[in-house]
């Protein structure tokens, strides 16, 4: 059975991915990261962020909640202490969360030269930041001015995680293939309130939060398969994956990779589980190559 899947001259063994933020930087578990398509880290900010007040997780077996506020060890940080010590043999993409523009430029001429980088995801859309990527991800236009930086400062594969909150996404996607872009990320996190009745206030220490976990696949599933008639680079799915059926209806749907964030939290060792998954479904169908499935939902 094959299960690589290649996205331009990137080669993945397969279209499993650690989503960013539920894995840590790479530096534990790394027998789980080694049998896994890619690993995206935690997002990385210019500067050091100590991210918001608890609590930052509200979560049921549906859904996460989360509001914990990009806390990251900075630019710097991450690459004298972490990057020398992440020792893994599956291509490690860094997630990049920059506050305006220029922050991208920073940290892309910070991390161009590191041939442990196999690539960066832009953050173009976390909710949580009051200041921050949310601004950036809802207009096509700035997609397209980060992208188009991104694309002019490193031959390094550039995938743009946008977000879906406030903005059409079929255009912010449209506008990073545009620019350049090797893939978009479809989606992260969707706006949510939870509220501390008892008190009248958010329960989230940072207010608002990011909706995540199996209840958001059916949006997200939506989303990837209205993208992916729009674009012609590869879609990544992010949202609710939890089993190798789910990576199998992600596939159908347009995704070529498929990540899997808030499973992470629960049990580091899913994907394990979700790859044999995937594996016993396409024996049970007969499916040799895996890649046969991307984009084949019919009657849609
Ligand atoms: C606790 C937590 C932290 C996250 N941190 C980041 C982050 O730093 N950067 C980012 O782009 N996405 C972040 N995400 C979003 C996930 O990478 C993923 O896109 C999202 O949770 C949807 O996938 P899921 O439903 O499988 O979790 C985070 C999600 C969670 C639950």
């Amino acid at each position: 059975m094959n299960l690589e899947v290649f996205l331009g001259k990137s080669r993945f063994r397969n279209p499993l991915v650690l989503a960013s933020g539920t894995f840590g930087y790479g530096l534990t578990y790394t027998d789980v990261i080694d049998r896994v398509g890619a690993f995206v880290t935690k997002g990385i900010t210019v500067q050091e962020r100590v991210g918001n007040p608890p609590p930052r997780i509200w979560d049921t077996k549906e859904t996460v909640v989360n509001s914990v506020g990009l806390e990251n060890v900075g630019l710097k940080r991450f690459k004298e202490e972490i990057l020398p010590e992440i020792d893994i043999s599956t291509p490690l993409y860094v997630n990049l969360a920059g506050v305006t523009i220029d922050d991208f430029r920073i940290l892309i001429e910070g991390l161009r030269d590191e041939e442990k980088v196999e690539g960066f995801e832009l953050n173009l859309s976390c909710p949580n930041v009051k200041e921050g990527g949310a601004a950036l991800g809802q207009s096509a236009d700035r997609v397209r001015k980060v992208a188009s930086l991104a694309r002019s400062l490193t031959t390094k594969s550039i995938w743009v995680k946008l977000t879906s909150n406030f903005c059409d996404v079929r255009e912010t996607a449209a506008a990073a293939a545009d620019a350049g872009a090797d893939a978009v990320v479809i989606v992260n996190t969707l706006n949510a309130l939870i509220i501390d009745l008892a008190n009248r206030k958010p329960f989230l220490g940072g207010g608002s939060g990011g909706l995540s976990g199996p209840a958001i696949k059916p949006h997200v599933l939506y989303m990837v398969h209205q993208v992916s008639k729009q674009v012609d680079i590869p879609v990544i799915a992010s949202g609710g994956a939890g089993c190798g059926t789910d990576v199998v209806e992600y596939l159908l749907a347009g995704a070529s990779l498929v990540q899997i964030g808030s499973i992470n939290l629960v049990d580091p060792q899913a994907s394990l589980r979700i790859l044999k998954g995937l594996e016993g479904w396409l024996k049970r169908e007969g499916i040799v190559c895996v890649s046969e499935l991307i984009g084949r939902l019919e009657g849609i």
